[in-house]
C-alpha cells in the first residue's frame, strides 16, 4: 500500500515529530519546513532524504503530501490548519490548534464539509505513564469519586516569554501554550465537561519586559457533575518546569511530585501513602502520533480525538474570557 506521505511545518518541537511519524509502518516524512535558513541547513543535513522548504505553501499546497503537521508558531496554527484541511489534508497540530474562539469555530466547519480528515493536537501528558497509571486507578475506583481536581502549569522557562517569539507575537495567551495541558488532563482524568469558569491574571514578573499578557493565571472550574477544579497556569515560578496535579476522591487523593506521585487512602498520619514511581514525564513529544497516524489507516480512535480537541480549547477560551473581563464565564462549547 502506498505510504502515507508528512509535511511537517516548523523545526523546533516539529522534529521531535519526525520520529513519532516514523514509527507508523504507513507514513514517510517527506517534507520539512521552516522559514529560518539556519534550522533549514540544520535538517538538510540530518535528514537528507528529505525536501526542505523555506515557505509553508510548499507542503500545504503539496498534492503529495497527505499528512501535516503543524509545529510553527501559535499564530500560524489557524491559517496553516484551515488551508491544509481545505488542500484535503489530515493535520496533527501542535497545542494550541488556534487562538480564538471563531477560528475554532471555523476549522470546525471545515472538518464537517471533509469527515473522513483526521485531526488531533499534542496534548501529552495523557501519555505520560504516571497519569496514565493515575487514570487506571480512578476507573478501577481506587480514589472513590472524584470531587476536587487541582494542576498547576508550572513553566519555569521565564525567558521563553520575556525574549523568545512567545512575546513578539501579536497575541499569546499563557492559558493556550501551558494550561491547556492541564485542563486535558482534567477532562480526560475525570471524563466530565466542565460548564462555567472563573478566572484572574497578572503579569507582575514580566511587566517591565516585552512581554504584554498576563504571565500567571489562575482558575477556578465548575464541572457538570459538581466536581471542582483549579488550574494555574504559573509561567514566572522560580522552579524547574512541573505539572502539580492533587487529584480528590472520596476514597483517595493522589498529589503529583518530581521523584514519584503520593497515593493517600486514609485521614490518618500514621498510615503513610503509596508510591506511584511510574515515570514522569516520561513521554516523547511524537508519542501521540501513533494513534493519529492509525486513526487515519485503521478508522480506529486517536488518543486525543477531533472532540477533544474542541472541548479542550472551549474550556481554554473560557478562562481566557474570563481572566481578561476579570470574573466568571460560561463554557460555549464549539
Ligand atoms: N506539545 C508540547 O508539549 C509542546 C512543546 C513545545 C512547543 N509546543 C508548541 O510547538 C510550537 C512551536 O514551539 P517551539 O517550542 O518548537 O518553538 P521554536 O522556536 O523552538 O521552534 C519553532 C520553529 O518553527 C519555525 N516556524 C515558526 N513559524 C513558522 C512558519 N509559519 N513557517 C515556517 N517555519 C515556522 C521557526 O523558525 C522555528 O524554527 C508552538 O505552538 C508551541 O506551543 C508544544
Amino acid at each position: 500500500m502506498k505510504k502515507l506521505r508528512v509535511g511537517i511545518i516548523g523545526m523546533g518541537v516539529g522534529e521531535q515529530h519526525i520520529a513519532g511519524f516514523q514509527n507508523h509502518p504507513a507514513c514517510e516524512v517527506a517534507a520539512l519546513c521552516d522559514f529560518s535558513a539556519q534550522k533549514r541547513e540544520m535538517v538538510r543535513s540530518k535528514y537528507p532524504d528529505m525536501s526542505v522548504y523555506e515557505n509553508d505553501e510548499a507542503i500545504l499546497a503539496n498534492p503529495d503530501i497527505d499528512i501535516v503537521s503543524v509545529a510553527s508558531y501559535d499564530n500560524y496554527h489557524y491559517s496553516q490548519t484551515a488551508a491544509a484541511i481545505r488542500n484535503n489534508k489530515h493535520v496533527f497540530v501542535e497545542k494550541p490548534l488556534c487562538l480564538y474562539a471563531k477560528e475554532a469555530r471555523r476549522i470546525r466547519s471545515l472538518l464537517r464539509e471533509r469527515p473522513d480528515l483526521k485531526l488531533s493536537s499534542n496534548l501529552i501528558l495523557r501519555k505520560s505513564e504516571r497519569f496514565i497509571r493515575l487514570k487506571k486507578m480512578i476507573d478501577e475506583g481506587r480514589l472513590g469519586c472524584l470531587y476536587c481536581v487541582e494542576g498547576d502549569y508550572n513553566y519555569g522557562r521565564l525567558q521563553k516569554i520575556t525574549e523568545g517569539w512567545r512575546g513578539r507575537i501579536d497575541f499569546y495567551s499563557v492559558v493556550y501554550g501551558g494550561a491547556v495541558h492541564i485542563v486535558d488532563l482534567l477532562l480526560w482524568l475525570t471524563g466530565s465537561r466542565v460548564v462555567e469558569v472563573s478566572a484572574y491574571g497578572n503579569n507582575i514578573s514580566t511587566r517591565d519586559s516585552q512581554f504584554k499578557y498576563f504571565d500567571t493565571v489562575v482558575s477556578i472550574l465548575r464541572f457538570e457533575n459538581d466536581i471542582t477544579g483549579k488550574v494555574t497556569s504559573n509561567y514566572s515560578c522560580v522552579c524547574p518546569h512541573f505539572h502539580n496535579l492533587a487529584i480528590y476522591g472520596t476514597k483517595g487523593t493522589f498529589v503529583n511530585g518530581r521523584e514519584t506521585a503520593k497515593l493517600f487512602c486514609s485521614r490518618d498520619p500514621q498510615a503513610g501513602f503509596e508510591k506511584i514511581d511510574a515515570p514522569y514525564p516520561g513521554v516523547h513529544k511524537g508519542d501521540l502520533i501513533y494513534s493519529f497516524v492509525d486513526s487515519i489507516v485503521n478508522g480506529s480512535g486517536a488518543d486525543v480525538t477531533i472532540e477533544d480537541i474542541f472541548k479542550v480549547m472551549s474550556v481554554c477560551f473560557a478562562i481566557e474570557k474570563a481572566c481578561q473581563k476579570g470574573g466568571a464565564a460560561e463554557v460555549e462549547y464549539i
